[in-house]
């Protein structure tokens, strides 16, 4: 059996309901990215490392029905959710950094928040590119290569909880800091795959209070309860531990969503490259 990924990926891991929540959230942004960094209709595409396919969708939509969108995601869950959204796509479960797809046969590849969940990030951008066209781009997507910010009055404690959730992920999957941290350097990466033209891009989301739905939905249940909640009391001070409880609970006067001054800033960084 291939062993889980260096963030614990395998083939029947599903975080699907994090990977809808950020979608709704973010979503409607990154679409306007996609064109902006090339894809348009007609062409051929690949979403590798496709989640739960609300990305796929939107990719469909700007391929039109004379293109070909097709999604590849390791896990089975994921790809069971993404057949159930996407209707004009096709799904495939497979390893990215072994695609059974025809060499020269792509004309764009999109995937994101994913090239950090590989073992071999160069070697699986190597085979990826080598299933483009000459001339075709393939664009990596990450979050948050600058640090977001979530409580715009206490930097102290932004602050202080993201060195908690890095800790955590550090002891969790028995990582350093550089490792959690080397997804950073992605115009790096598309150089060392042997890409050129390599394009970055970095678009800042953001959002003021009151928010809508998708981003209360997306900060309350995936930031606030899963990456933060109990398991970050470790690695806090009791009485910051104490402060980033109340301003996580919605029925709590303090709750930061229904502060005056909440200004969230996501921001998302896609770099290209051509074959
Ligand atoms: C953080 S999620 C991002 C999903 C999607 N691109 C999005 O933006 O919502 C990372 C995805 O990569 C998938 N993944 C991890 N390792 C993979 C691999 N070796 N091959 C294909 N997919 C992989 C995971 O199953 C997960 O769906």
């Amino acid at each position: 059996m291939t062993p889980a990924g260096p963030l614990g990926d395998h083939p029947q891991r599903d975080y699907a309901r994090k990977l809808q929540l950020f979608n709704a959230f973010a979503g409607p942004d990154l679409q306007a990215l996609m064109s902006a960094a090339g894809v348009k209709p007609g062409m051929h595409v690949l979403d590798a490392g496709c989640g739960t396919g609300e990305t796929l969708e939107r990719l469909a939509g700007i391929v039109g029905p004379g293109g070909l969108a097709v999604g590849v995601d390791l896990s089975a869950p994921h790809i069971a959710a993404s057949a159930s959204n996407a209707i004009r796509t096709g799904q495939l479960q497979a390893d990215v950094a072994r695609l059974p797809l025809r060499a020269g046969s792509l004309d764009f590849i999109w995937c994101a928040n994913t090239i950090n969940h590989l073992r071999d990030p160069v070697d699986a951008l190597r085979g990826m590119s080598s299933l483009l066209r000459p001339g075709g781009r393939i664009a990596l997507g990450q979050s948050a290569f600058l640090a977001d910010m979530y409580f715009a009055w206490d930097l102290r404690l932004e602050r202080l909880v993201n060195e908690a959730v890095r800790q955590y992920y550090r002891e969790r999957y028995a990582l350093d800091e550089r490792d959690l941290t080397s997804v950073r350097a992605l115009v790096g990466l598309m150089r060392e795959a042997g890409l050129d033209d390599v394009r970055p891009q970095t678009i800042a989301i953001e959002r003021i209070s009151p928010v809508d739905v998708a981003t209360e939905a997306y900060l309350r249940e995936a930031i606030f309860l899963q990456t933060w909640g109990e398991r970050l009391k470790p690695y806090l001070a009791e009485a910051d531990y104490a402060e980033l409880e109340r301003l996580c609970d919605p029925q709590h006067p303090s709750y930061a969503l229904r502060r005056p001054d909440f200004h969230f800033i996501h921001t998302f960084t896609l770099v290209s490259g051509s074959h």
